[in-house]
C-alpha cells in the first residue's frame, strides 16, 4: 500500500540519528498506528503514510531546514499521491508532535491513530530506553535528587528544557496515559504506563541501595 521506494527514501532521511528519533521508531509508529486504525476503523492509507511521514520535518532532525509538513509534501509529491491524499496525510501529520501544554487534540481519527501510536512508543521499555538513549546523545544526567520535574511547560520551554532523563518521566512519560485519544491506545498504553511505574520505582530502591 506504501510505495516502497517512498520507505527507502524515508529510511535514509533517519539514517544519521540515534537519538531516538530514528527509522525504527518511524516503523513501529507505521505497525501500531495500522493496529489502532484497524481497530477503531480509520483510514489506514492515510494513516500508514502519515506515520511514515511524521517525524521527516521534526525540528530536532531537519534544524528547521523545513516548515511544518514541507518535506512530507514533497515526498508525497514525488511517489505520486493525489492531491486529496496529500492534504488528509499532512492534517494528520500536523496534529502528532507533542508541544508541552500547547499540544493540539487532532480533528481526525487518523490525525489520532498516528497520534496515539507515536506517543505509545514513548512508554513502556521501548519508551524507557528512548528517554535514556536521548538523554545520553543530549548530555544530559540520568538523575539528579536536587533537580526537581517542571510541573507543566509550554512548547517553548518544553523545547529548551535541560533537565534529567528521570525529570522527563515527570514531564512527559508519565502524562501520556491520560492524553490517548481512542479506546485500543488507552488500554495499550495502561500496561506500558504500569511498566514505568515499576521501573521508576526500581530505579529509586537501587539509586538508594535498597534493592
Ligand atoms: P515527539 O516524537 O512526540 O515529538 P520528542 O521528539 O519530544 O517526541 O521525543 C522523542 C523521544 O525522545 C521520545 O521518546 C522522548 O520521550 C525522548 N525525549 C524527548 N525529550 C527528552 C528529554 N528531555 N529527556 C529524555 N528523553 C527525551
Ligand atoms: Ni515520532
Amino acid at each position: 500500500m506504501i510505495s516502497d521506494k517512498l520507505i527507502k527514501e524515508v529510511a535514509e532521511i533517519f539514517a544519521s540519528d540515534s537519538g531516538g528519533h530514528d527509522f525504527a521508531h518511524t516503523m513501529r509508529v507505521v505497525r501500531l498506528a495500522q493496529k489502532i486504525a484497524e481497530a477503531e476503523g480509520a483510514d489506514t492509507e492515510i494513516v500508514s503514510l502519515a506515520a511514515l511521514l511524521h517525524d521527516v520535518d521534526d525540528h530536532k532532525l531537519t534544524g528547521g531546514e523545513f516548515g511544518c509538513t514541507d518535506r512530507a509534501r514533497m515526498l508525497l509529491n514525488k511517489y505520486g499521491y493525489s492531491d486529496e491524499i496529500l492534504d488528509r496525510v499532512c492534517e494528520a501529520i500536523r496534529t502528532v508532535s507533542f508541544k508541552g501544554t500547547d499540544t493540539e487534540k487532532p480533528k481526525t481519527l487518523e490525525g489520532m491513530a498516528v497520534q496515539d501510536a507515536d506517543r505509545l512508543d514513548a512508554i513502556g521499555a521501548i519508551g524507557v530506553a528512548r528517554a535514556f538513549a536521548y538523554g545520553g546523545a543530549n548530555a544530559r544526567p540520568m538523575f539528579d535528587p536536587d533537580i526537581p520535574p517542571a510541573a507543566e511547560m509550554n512548547a517553548e520551554e518544553y523545547k529548551k528544557s535541560r533537565s534529567t532523563t528521570i525529570n522527563h518521566f515527570y514531564e512527559k512519560l508519565l502524562l501520556i496515559k491520560d492524553m490517548m485519544n481512542t479506546e485500543t491506545a488507552k488500554r495499550i498504553a495502561e500496561g506500558r504506563h504500569s511498566f514505568l511505574i515499576s521501573f521508576l520505582d526500581r530505579f529509586y530502591s537501587e539509586w538508594n541501595g535498597e534493592k
